[in-house]
């Protein structure tokens, strides 16, 4: 039996941040090139999505490329911005057809022109679906994005918009990237590494946390919906004890 039945929808997190990590061993363990990889990631991007819409999740954020990525092999990053933009151009119908609309985080002025047509293009065409929303994080890093919502606070701060005292964390989440989305209850990292490598810091402070050995080109819907019944069988405590969650 799949674990898809065994789900419980009513228990679904609303948005699944994921690590897509493993690319370029996955492309070694053939003997090829790391962008081998990646090109075959994109299959496991199009399944998780698909599968994620199926079962009615609102959100899900993908880790394509950080800001420390940028320190990659230039060949690598070209390759890696190439495949971007086919990606999105290609996979626009599959969006429309799924009801997906595209968003993006990070500092999109660091990416290439075509890319940020590309990705503005495809942003638009989708603005209408309201099925998943599938948020691609590019140039991204969560200390990128925390450092301008510090900046954004204290000017607002300096130019006597508001006081120390307004800065609280509904008004840190106002200024994140991430202000339109709920934060994410679960957190998915494919290839066995478990760190958070500048994801999301602040969004993901009480996330459930997933990691799997799975390289990315080989995480497949059955993978997903294996981790989302894993986050389901957890108890969320916020702080509380076990006896105090059960008592009502
Ligand atoms: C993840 O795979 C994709 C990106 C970071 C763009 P990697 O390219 O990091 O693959 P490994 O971790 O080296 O195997
Ligand atoms: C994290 O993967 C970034 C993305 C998946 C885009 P990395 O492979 O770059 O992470 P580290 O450097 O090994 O932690
Ligand atoms: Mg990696």
């Amino acid at each position: 039996m799949s674990k898809k039945d065994q789900i419980d929808k009513n228990k679904l997190p609303k948005h699944i941040a994921i690590i897509m990590d493993g690319n370029g061993r996955w492309a070694k363990g053939f003997g090829k090139f790391r962008i081998f990889g990646h090109h075959n990631g994109v299959t496991a991007v199009r399944d998780t999505a698909e599968a994620a819409a199926e079962i009615g999740i609102k959100f899900i954020t993908l880790y394509a490329f950080s800001t420390e990525n940028w320190s990659r092999p230039k060949k690598e990053v070209d390759a890696l911005m190439e495949l971007l933009v086919d990606t999105i151009r290609k996979e626009t119908p599959t969006l429309q057809k799924n009801n997906i609309k595209l968003a993006s985080i990070g500092n999109m002025n660091d990416l290439p022109a075509k890319c940020q047509i590309q990705l503005q293009e495809t942003i638009n065409a989708t603005k209408n679906n309201n099925g998943l929303t599938m948020v691609l994080a590019l140039s991204y890093s969560a200390k990128w994005d925390m450092v301008n919502a510090i900046k954004s606070i204290a000017t607002q701060v300096k130019n006597n918009e508001i006081t120390i005292d307004d800065v609280n964390d509904q008004l840190i989440d106002k200024h994140l990237s991430t202000s339109e989305m709920p934060h994410p209850e679960l957190m998915i990292r494919t290839s066995g590494e478990q760190r958070i490598s500048n994801f999301l810091l602040w969004e993901l402070a009480y996330a459930e946390l997933y990691f799997t050995s799975k390289l990315w080109p080989d995480f497949s819907k059955e993978d997903l919906y294996d981790a989302i019944y894993d986050y389901q069988q957890r108890e969320r405590r916020f702080g509380k004890t076990s006896e105090q969650l059960n008592s009502n």
